[in-house]
């Protein structure tokens, strides 16, 4: 398939058709274009493999890929696939791998850079069978990608026409990523998995849309956490696809107690807002930022939990949603309690962000037979700029501003 088999429709980023939450063209599409295409995609942090051997298995959209710390300090990506007779090769979450990955299946050995080193019986056994004399190693090693890092996080690339990563991430939103990461040395606090009945970008778009926080969140209502009337903002880098959004929320003592400790419901509090205790570690009372770059990757902070978000597609109506709960090296053990406590707000069953795992599903239901219409994103105009306010979806409309481009849906 060359191109989408149908149109986009009149009013450019604030309609989006139904079509492409269900059309499998659309998703074998959207992995040539998107994630084999000129995009960046998160793989692991850098922390997480620290030593010469060290590996982590990730997916680029839905290819596996395996991340290894070279002898020289440096770091390679490989598509987790041997090149024999195609299994995976790493098949653990993480490891040492030494300094040979090799295949369970027939053992053929690759090097960390990925070049095939050795073949069992490549000569057969006295003279018999083995492999033709021809046959050449250096033309059959794992599949290497472009892979760089920016603020201990490393990204990978398929294409050779992707920018370099930090022009991919903008100095604007790079920024807001530095303002959270900044040069400190990333400590993984843990992980969790979800999956989601729904197609990815339902999911990024979650994310991005500001609108629903304190509406679709009961648990920032009933404890009147966080308001819409709250000062914020979104920043949209221009192309659109990546984001991120601020707000400056009460989460302190409030005239003597924890604002979390008066409900909005008469007689109906919490007994314990110590997970409101927070504090200000950047310095500038913004309590909760979510960012996103294009294609699927998000980096929260909501008070001290911070968290990266891999939505990695599995098939077009489903989607695995990965956490990982990070800290800092020089965190004293009070931070470390407060981002585990705070960690209880987000993740597949957080006090906040247990309805964004479902409401994707939610739509995912609702538009089969409705394949021809389209939603409506114009909260906040037509337009995907940044804005001084949340009450708008204008990074919704700058996923789409990115994605229509790059799929050929002009
Ligand atoms: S499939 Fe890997 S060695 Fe045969
Ligand atoms: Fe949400």
């Amino acid at each position: 398939m060359d191109e989408p088999a149908f149109p986009w429709p009149a009013g450019g980023n604030t309609r989006v058709p139904y079509r492409v939450y269900t059309d499998t063209e659309v998703h074998e599409l959207e992995k040539a274009r998107i994630f084999a295409g000129p995009t960046w995609g998160f793989l692991c942090a850098a922390s997480e493999i620290p030593h010469a051997g060290d590996y982590k298995t990730t997916f680029l959209g839905e290819v596996p890929i395996v991340v290894v710390r070279r002898k020289d300090g440096g770091i390679n990506a490989l598509v987790n696939r041997c090149s024999h007779r195609g299994s995976l090769v790493a098949l653990q979450n993480q490891g040492n791998t030494g300094t040979a990955l090799t295949c369970v299946y027939h053992s053929w050995a690759f090097d960390l850079d990925g070049n095939l080193t050795g073949v069992p019986f490549r000569r057969g056994i006295e003279g018999k069978g083995g492999m033709p004399a021809g046959f050449d190693l250096k033309q059959h090693g794992m599949k290497r990608l472009r892979a760089a890092a920016f603020c201990g996080l490393v990204f990978g690339t398929m294409s050779e026409a992707a920018p370099p990563l930090e022009e991919h991430i903008g100095g604007l939103i790079g920024g807001r990523m530095q303002r959270v990461l900044g040069d400190r040395k990333l400590k993984v606090l843990g992980t969790t998995s979800q999956v989601l009945h729904n197609n990815w970008k339902l999911y990024v778009e979650n994310t991005k849309d500001t609108y629903h926080a304190s509406l679709l969140h009961s648990f920032f209502s009933t404890f009147k956490i966080l308001r819409l009337t709250a000062e914020g903002g979104i920043h949209v880098s221009e192309d659109g696809g990546n984001h991120a959004s601020h707000s400056r929320n009460k989460q302190d003592k409030d005239q003597g107690e924890y604002v979390g400790l008066r409900s909005a419901i008469d007689g109906f509090g919490l007994k314990d807002a110590s997970i409101f205790a927070a504090r200000d570690e950047f310095g500038d009372g913004i309590t909760v930022q979510i960012l996103s770059v294009f294609p699927n990757f998000v980096l929260q902070q909501v008070h001290n939990s911070i968290a990266l978000r891999q939505v990695l597609p599995k098939g077009v109506d489903q989607t695995e949603l990965l956490w990982t709960f990070l800290g800092f090296e020089d965190d004293d053990e009070e931070m470390q309690r407060l981002r585990l406590k705070q960690a209880n707000l987000v993740g597949p069953a957080g006090y906040i962000s247990m309805e964004d795992g479902c409401v994707g599903g939610w739509v995912q239901r609702a538009i089969v037979g409705s394949e021809q219409d389209d939603s409506v994103v114009e909260m906040g105009g037509a337009s995907h700029a940044s804005t001084d306010n949340r009450i708008s979806e204008a990074s919704v409309r700058g996923f789409w501003n990115r994605y229509r481009p790059l799929m050929g849906f002009e």
